[in-house]
This record gives structure tokens, C-alpha cells and sequence, in this order.
């Protein structure tokens, strides 16, 4: 067994991002200036995208998203059951009503069908979820918006980077919405982009920022002008200088840690092949982020998900769940009277799922420690 507790997703930070942050603390400017937008540029530049916003996190991101667009009382956003809370807390935060749909099997994404047949004509956006980095099939969702003038605002944070055929997960004129907390693929410990059109990402600048015409740094700086106006009651979203720092450095690695990923993944996937297990799989003409790497117990394993979890914890192997079904929180059930029973995709995986180490730093040593527990308990 391990000596060392192995953290399930530890961030992969090093000289890189240690020199950028004490340039940014040295430089005399350390909340949104340079490094945020040098960040932006670079972050647009990888994955092709028109333009990109960062901000305090993923949902700030998808919270400014929906209330540039507009989206408010009286209208429906059609999201997954199987995700964070906070995909749904920020259709709740513009005063639109969430309805919830049910995942397809295989990845864990929402499913196209159960998204056409909740469309209403209250209904204006469809928020995919991205999850555990796989794309959605995107192409009959776009369908779907297109048929019924629905606007398409992805939950991405999983999913950096992710390619669904040629196209970038970020890459299109709809926003989406990145995380880089601390567990995820790129972090700057709390922080996230939204990507989108440049007419909608400079809406979403002014949001994001007071409703302010122009920026702290715009007019602090050399030759800026002290006036500004408000032209709309906007959010306080933005991202620090110090956090964008870590961002730069973390992105210049981006490559390397996802080859990580890739390869850790595959090592899981060889190794599990004959475990009573569901391993997470790539669709063809899709390339995944593994951010997760979810496994879902069948019938045949001899303990259920928790021992396993509590087992692999007394192992010193630190695992997580993803996700506990949206309709299964208090607020949402007494909301809405969601209740058990009404996605029972979402359900079942949530009974059997268990998410494993996977992080752009694990070693091929501490990745058989995790192997050899989960075969002890299920071979
Ligand atoms: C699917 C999903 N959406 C949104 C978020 C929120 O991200 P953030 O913490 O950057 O706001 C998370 C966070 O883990 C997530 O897993």
C-alpha cells in the first residue's frame, strides 16, 4: 500500500508560473491589466477562437453569457441533469427557468433527443455540458437551435481542450464558458474565459466589469482618462494579473500535460479491460480532454461504488464523484418537484460512478498504485 495520500487531481505548477506570478506581484500592477489580456490572446490563439474573456470562474463566465444574451423571467434554458450546480444556479441567478434533460449512456452528455422534445417556445438557449471533457455531439444540437432560434452557451469547463470534428471546443461565435479552477486541466487556481464572437466578448467585457465603459487598468494607466460610464449594473468577474500569470505559464504547457492525460488515460483503459467496469470511452471524430476519467461499477463487481471509494481511500488513493444528479439537491426538488426517477440515465451512472486520479502531472509509479487498488477490490 502507499505511504502517501495521492491527491486526485493535484495542480501541475512549476518555475514557469512561479516567475510569471513574481513578475506580475514586481510589475506595480497586479489586478486585470497585461498579463489578463496577453492570457486572452493566447488562450483565443489555441483554439482558434474569435475572442476571449477571462473572468473570476467558470460560472461567472456562464452567468455573464446568459445575461448578455438577455436571457431572464419567463424564459427556459434546456441543460443536463448530470452536472455541477452551478450550470444551473446561474439560469436561476438571470431569473430563467432551468429544465433539466437526461445524458446518453456512453458519454455522459446531453442527449439530443431528450433536447428536442423539451423545447417550448419559452425556450432560448441550450446549455450543453461538456463532460469530463468529451464533447457533446454538437452538430444535431446546432440543428435543433437552429430550427427553433435558440441561442447555444456550452459549459466547457471540462473541456480544454476538446475537438469535436475540426472545430475547437471555443472555436465558434457562441460563448463558452472555461474553467481554471484549481483541479482543472489549465488552472490559475480560481479563474475562468469565456470565448465568443468579438461583438458579444466586448458586451461581455462591459458586463463583467460594473456595466464600466472602460476598464481599471484603461484608465489608470499612462495617458488613461479618469472618466467612465456605467451603462449597465455589470458583475465584478474579472481576473487578477497575479491569477492571469499562472494561466500564461500554465498554457505554454498545455501540450505536455494533455499527453499526459492521454497516455494515463489509455494505461486505465488497457489495465481495467477485464474489471466488472464502464470505462469512459472516445467517440470517433472527437478528441476528449480527459479531464475525468469516470469509471461506472456494473452488476457483476463484487462492492458497490461507495466501499470502493472508501476502500481506495484507506489505500491513500483519492478519488471523487462526478456528478450528483442536479434533481437530487434539496433546492431544485422543492423548486420544482423534480424527483427520483425522471432521468434514469443520469441515476444509474450516478449509482455506479467513481472518478479516478487523472491530472497532467500523474507519473507512470503512482498510476499503478491506483491500478493495483481498484484490481485488488475488483478482479
Ligand atoms: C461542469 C462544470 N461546470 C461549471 C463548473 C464551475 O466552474 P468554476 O469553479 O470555475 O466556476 C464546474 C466546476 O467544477 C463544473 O464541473
Amino acid at each position: 500500500m502507499r505511504d502517501r495520500f495521492l491527491p486526485f487531481s493535484p495542480p501541475c505548477l512549476d518555475d514557469d508560473e512561479i516567475a510569471e506570478v513574481v513578475e506580475s506581484l514586481r510589475s506595480g500592477w497586479i489586478t486585470t491589466g497585461p498579463k489578463c489580456r496577453a492570457f486572452e490572446q493566447a488562450f483565443a490563439n489555441k483554439l482558434h477562437s474569435p475572442a476571449a474573456l477571462a473572468l473570476s470562474s467558470c460560472t461567472a463566465a456562464l452567468h455573464t453569457a446568459l445575461a448578455v444574451l438577455g436571457v431572464g423571467p419567463g424564459d427556459e434554458v434546456i441543460t443536463s441533469c448530470f452536472t455541477f450546480c452551478s450550470t444551473v444556479s446561474v439560469i436561476e441567478h438571470v431569473g430563467a427557468t432551468p429544465i433539466l434533460v437526461d445524458v446518453e449512456p456512453d458519454t455522459m452528455n446531453l442527449d439530443p433527443a431528450a433536447v428536442a422534445a423539451a423545447v417550448t417556445e419559452r425556450t432560448r438557449v441550450v446549455l450543453p455540458v461538456h463532460y469530463g471533457g468529451h464533447p457533446c455531439d454538437m452538430a444535431p444540437l446546432r440543428e435543433i437551435a437552429a430550427r427553433h432560434d435558440l441561442e447555444i452557451v456550452e459549459d466547457a469547463a471540462h473541456a480544454l481542450p476538446a475537438r469535436c470534428g475540426d472545430q475547437w471546443i471555443g472555436q465558434g461565435d457562441n460563448p463558452v464558458a472555461f474553467s481554471f479552477y484549481a483541479t482543472k486541466n489549465l488552472t490559475t487556481a480560481e479563474g475562468g474565459m469565456l470565448t465568443g464572437s468579438p461583438a458579444f466578448v466586448e458586451k461581455a467585457r462591459v458586463a463583467s466589469l460594473h456595466g464600466m465603459s472602460k476598464d481599471a487598468w484603461k484608465r489608470y494607466d499612462k495617458g488613461g482618462s479618469w472618466f467612465y460610464e456605467v451603462v449597465m449594473p455589470g458583475f465584478k468577474y474579472n481576473l487578477p494579473d497575479v491569477l492571469a500569470a499562472i494561466g500564461l505559464g500554465q498554457l505554454r504547457k498545455l501540450d505536455r500535460m494533455q499527453e499526459r492525460r492521454r497516455e494515463a488515460a489509455a494505461r486505465y483503459h488497457d489495465d481495467f479491460a477485464d474489471l466488472p467496469l464502464q470505462r469512459p470511452l472516445e467517440r470517433s471524430g472527437v478528441e476528449s480532454a480527459w479531464h475525468l476519467y469516470p469509471v461506472r461499477l456494473l452488476d457483476a463487481a463484487p462492492i458497490g461504488r461507495n466501499e470502493l471509494i472508501e476502500r481506495l481511500g484507506a489505500a491513500n488513493i483519492g478519488t471523487s464523484v462526478h456528478f450528483i444528479p442536479i434533481h437530487f439537491h434539496p433546492y431544485y426538488r422543492e423548486k420544482y418537484g423534480w424527483r427520483e426517477g425522471m432521468f434514469p440515465v443520469a441515476e444509474d451512472a450516478f449509482e455506479r460512478v467513481v472518478s479516478l486520479p487523472l491530472h497532467g502531472g500523474l507519473n507512470e509509479a503512482d498510476q499503478a498504485d491506483v491500478i493495483e487498488a481498484v484490481r485488488t477490490e475488483l478482479a
